[in-house]
């Protein structure tokens, strides 16, 4: 077993940041390397990271003494010392290194979304299962606390059948907030239907599985190349019951950030919303579950905290994902993709 898990973190912007506060935090990692194209992320100063949630206050500098610092991605993945590549550049970037970093026998964690295009995302599932490294994608809401208690529950039965389920998740606006503005670029992002519904996606395939369609409405309202900014899409599991997820990132600046939902089931309904996660029973009672937070209060503590604990007991990480439950994610986000675009319902 290792004592120490290096990582190499692709990417110092609000993700990239993110993470290497998280692994300073885990006893077991250590942050071996980072690399960046600006010139001013190398040198630790943050000050004009934002990222898509808002809020951040980056003033301080990074504190990088010890850490190798790369302009170029492909010389951080070429670092013997590193054991992790952790992928945190924009979405269209991410298979280009995965791909590397697979190759050159790296474990990966790779920020989602996995990859921009159904062709990358053929050639990173094939990539993945034969590599010898390990391989999962920041799916952080299957790992953040509400919900998996919330899926816990429903997955031991004792809610009983679903009968409606609503995703929701709204952001203030992104313009602006990314390098280069690379969010509200189409080509690049994918539009908050992509790049931020994905997770709500990725919640309908966690909970239900994959549905037989998917039906998308959507609206590009501040995004260039047609990226859908307001996604609203019904999932159509063959049975006629409702699932829907709502995603945007079109609100002012400044405006909160919501993540909600509300799984209406035979024998209780689940329900995130501004109060905290609370189970409502047939009966009338009233039930808030105690979250497991001990590596963090976020998705993202739980993912990397799990991660790293897979690679230095060398223990395949299956705990919140495999290669085949993220394609199938990616899959039925393309297919809402074509919907939302195309105004016609999609078949997965
Ligand atoms: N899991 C989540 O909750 C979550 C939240 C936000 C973002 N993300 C994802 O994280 C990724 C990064 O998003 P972000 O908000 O940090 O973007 P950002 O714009 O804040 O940061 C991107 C960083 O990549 C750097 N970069 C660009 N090209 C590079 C290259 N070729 N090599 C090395 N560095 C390069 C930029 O200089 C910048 O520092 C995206 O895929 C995004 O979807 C995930």
């Amino acid at each position: 077993m290792k004592a120490k898990v290096n990582v190499g973190i692709i990417g110092l912007g609000f993700m990239g940041t993110t993470h290497l506060g998280v692994y300073k935090g885990l006893a077991h990692a250590r942050v071996a390397a980072v690399a960046d194209v600006d010139p001013r992320k190398r040198r630790g100063d943050i000050s004009a990271v934002v990222g898509n949630i808002g809020g951040g206050d980056n003033t301080e500098p990074l504190d990088l003494s010890g850490v190798r610092v790369y302009e170029d991605a492909l010389s951080l993945i070429a670092d013997p010392e590193v054991d992790v590549v952790d992928i945190c550049v924009p979405t269209a970037m991410h298979a280009e290194y995965a791909l590397a970093a697979l190759k050159a026998g790296k474990h990966v964690f790779c920020e989602k979304p996995l990859c921009r295009t159904a062709a990358e995302l053929r050639a990173l599932v094939a990539a993945a299962k034969k590599a010898e490294g390990f391989f999962n994608v920041g799916l952080c809401v299957r790992a953040w606390p509400e919900y998996r208690v919330a899926w816990e529950y429903f997955k031991s039965g004792r809610a009983g059948k679903m009968l409606t389920a609503t995703f929701k998740r709204i952001s203030p606006g992104v313009d602006g907030n990314s390098w280069k503005n690379w969010y509200m670029d189409d080509k690049m992002s994918g539009g908050a239907l992509l790049d931020l519904h994905v997770h709500d996606t990725d919640e309908v395939n966690y909970f239900f599985g994959r549905p037989k369609a998917v039906r998308s409405v959507g609206s590009s309202v501040v995004s260039r190349n047609g990226g859908i900014d307001h996604v609203v899409t019904t999932y159509d599991f063959g049975d006629g019951r409702l699932v829907m997820a709502e995603g945007g990132w079109e609100q002012s600046k400044g405006a909160t950030f919501e993540m909600s939902f509300t799984i209406v089931c035979e024998k209780a309904t689940l329900k995130l919303d501004s109060t905290g996660f609370n189970i409502f029973l047939k009966n009338g009672k009233k039930v808030t579950p105690k979250l497991d937070v001990k590596n963090g209060p976020t998705g993202w503590h739980q993912e990397l905290a799990y991660f790293v604990d897979c690679v230095r007991k060398g223990v395949k990480p299956t705990k919140y994902q495999t290669i085949d439950s993220i394609a199938d994610t990616m899959k039925i986000i393309f297919a809402e993709e074509k919907s939302a675009k195309s105004r016609k319902t999609m078949k997965i």
